[in-house]
């Protein structure tokens, strides 16, 4: 497939390494056309990765990844173009993390709201699936890394198709056995809440590398 990714930091990376790997053409985007962190990817993941700006990965993508830090994920997605996004499946891997305070972070949107919906709310004709925020980067693509890959995704999005299709695409790709669909857009407020619990939990195991198990 051909496979836009938006934002240069370790989840973009990540994602990107991985899609490239597994055969697929990946377009890197950032704010300006020859971002240095996207061009040595670009060079370091051989011939069938690239880079360009917001837009050109938009427009690129049959399938588009979310990895920009959460303040500035609705410009880049306005920076991307409605008319570019329309239609397609829009995988949200961002938080809406406020660092303006410090450390650790705050949330800019949850309990009656999160950020999957506002970019719902923005690109109606987009197909938005929150997914992957949960874990850490190098778990999104590597979920056998933690416990023999035994621990638990979720999905959440107004549309059921394009919510199956990221499920699949999530246990094809990368290698997720449980993957829970939560409900409409609105279940993101619930994953993105998870995200204070998250970071303390990293202070207390001194590592990013665990995930939660769903037991009944
Ligand atoms: N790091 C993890 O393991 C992890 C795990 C789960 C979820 N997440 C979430 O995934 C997202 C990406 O995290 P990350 O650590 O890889 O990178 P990051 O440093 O949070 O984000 C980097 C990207 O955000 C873009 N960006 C920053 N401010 C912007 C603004 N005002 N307008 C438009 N774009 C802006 C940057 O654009 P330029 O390229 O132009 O500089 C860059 O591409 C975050 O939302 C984070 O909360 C991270």
């Amino acid at each position: 497939m051909k496979i836009g990714i938006l934002g240069t930091g370790m989840v973009g990376s990540a994602i990107g390494n991985k899609l490239v790997s597994l055969g697929h053409e990946v377009k890197m985007g950032s704010r300006t056309a020859n971002n240095e962190k996207a061009v040595a990817w670009a060079q370091g993941a051989g011939a069938k990765a690239s880079q360009g700006t917001f837009s050109d990965e938009a427009s690129f993508g049959e399938l588009v990844f979310v990895c920009t830090q959460g303040a500035g994920t609705l410009d880049a997605l306005h920076a991307a173009g409605a008319q570019n996004l329309k239609g397609k499946i829009l995988l949200d891997l961002s938080n809406p993390l406020d660092f303006s305070k410090g450390m650790p972070p705050t949330l800019f949107a949850g309990n009656t709201d999160s950020l999957g919906e506002r970019i719902q709310a923005a690109f109606p004709d987009t197909r938005v699936v929150k997914t992957l925020n949960t874990v850490a980067a190098d778990i999104m693509v590597n979920p056998g890394k933690v416990n023999g890959g035994d621990h638990d995704m979720f999905v959440s999005g107004n549309d059921t198709a394009a919510k199956a299709t990221v499920s699949e695409f999530l246990k094809t790709q990368f290698g997720w056995k449980n993957v829970h669909d939560l409900g409409d857009i609105t279940t993101a407020r619930g994953t993105e809440s998870y995200l204070p619990l998250w970071l303390r939990l990293w202070g207390t195991l001194k590592t990013p590398m665990f995930n939660v198990k769903i037991v009944r």
